[in-house]
């Protein structure tokens, strides 16, 4: 496997990898229990090229009566990046997930994930391509522990027919016990695992947002999109969803997140799309969007927080 998920690594060395094709030592780097991630998501094929376009947007528009919302942006996601959608408040970064997640139908354009067209899919049958996001005002089962709300997800995978889980048939004993055994493996992966048992509405808020992380990781997904999922997070809390999400693509996901706070996005994110009024007015590498007189006019009148 080529391995430039790293940048800065040398493209010449072939790095160690274990049986599932995974570079050992970015592994370790990152604090992965490479059993936990095996056990989450174990048909998962990880030893991927990466770099090639996993996902292209194409000429996305997402009109509100008259307000032009989302106005012909184009962008491709490569896989095994972390790609930051970033903007100022009503930019579009939400409408444009949206638009790719079929909660909303493009006015025009399209969105390919590994070449297949999203035109016209339901949201569910998205996420079943392999596109599965989180929301920026959080969605969960209040009524359902966590366990259950990860669980859910990976109810969508089971392949047991009605009447087999009614009588209890083998293959779904044993499909309930690996849908309870990767759910809790889910959860530890995203550190939350003592509290598989909670209520989710009982939950503090940060591990809400985890928990919602681990659904979206429980569909299997190829592209995990993310809208502000540190939003109302204090900086250590911030940097340590930043870490979460760094060992994610480290295992071996593509990512797409949107983040407010620019100083967070640019330490986290191989490469930037910037949002003004519904339209792309930058993709490059963090630096050149750091010093780019465009991105820093559209965030000028930001709160200082916000600005890098
Ligand atoms: N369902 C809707 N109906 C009408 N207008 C909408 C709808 N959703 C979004 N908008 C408008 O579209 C524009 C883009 O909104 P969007 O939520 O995509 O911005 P955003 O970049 O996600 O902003 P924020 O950083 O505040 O989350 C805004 O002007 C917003 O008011
Ligand atoms: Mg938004």
């Amino acid at each position: 496997m080529t391995d430039q998920r790293t940048p800065g690594s040398a493209p010449d060395e072939v790095p160690a990898t274990t049986e599932l094709g995974v570079n050992e030592e970015e592994l370790e780097a990152a604090g992965i229990d490479l059993a936990v991630a095996e056990a989450a998501a174990p048909d998962r094929e990880i030893a991927v090229e990466v770099g090639e376009n996993i996902v292209e947007v194409r000429n996305l528009t997402v009109k509100f009566g008259g307000l032009l919302a989302l106005d012909d942006v184009s962008f491709d996601i490569r896989r095994g990046e972390i790609l930051g959608l970033i903007g100022p408040n009503g930019a579009g970064k939400t409408t444009c997930f949206n638009a790719m997640t079929g909660v909303y139908k493009p006015t025009s354009g399209d969105v390919l994930l590994e070449g297949a067209s999203i035109k016209g899919q339901k949201q569910h049958r998205i996420t079943r391509m392999g596109l599965a996001r989180t929301f920026q005002n959080i969605r969960l089962f209040g009524e359902m522990t966590a366990l259950e709300n990860v669980v859910v997800g990976l109810d969508a995978r089971h392949r047991t027919s009605v009447p087999g889980a009614l009588l209890r048939l083998p293959r779904h004993t044993r499909e309930e016990k690996s849908a309870i055994e990767r759910g809790m493996a889910l959860l530890e992966f995203v550190g939350i695992a003592d509290h598989a048992g909670t209520l989710s509405r009982h939950l503090p808020y940060g591990y809400q947002r985890r928990l919602e992380i681990a659904r979206a990781l429980a569909t299997d997904p190829k592209v995990l999109c993310l809208d502000e999922p540190a939003a109302g997070f204090n900086p250590a809390e911030k940097e340590e969803l930043m870490e979460l999400i760094r060992t994610i693509r480290a295992d071996g996901y593509t990512v797409l997140l949107i983040e407010h706070d620019m100083k967070l996005v640019m330490g986290v994110t191989d490469r930037i799309v910037v949002l003004e009024f519904g339209r792309k007015i930058a993709d490059a590498v963090p630096h050149e969007i750091r010093n780019d007189p465009r991105v820093i006019a559209a965030y000028l009148g930001e709160p200082e927080d916000d600005v890098a």
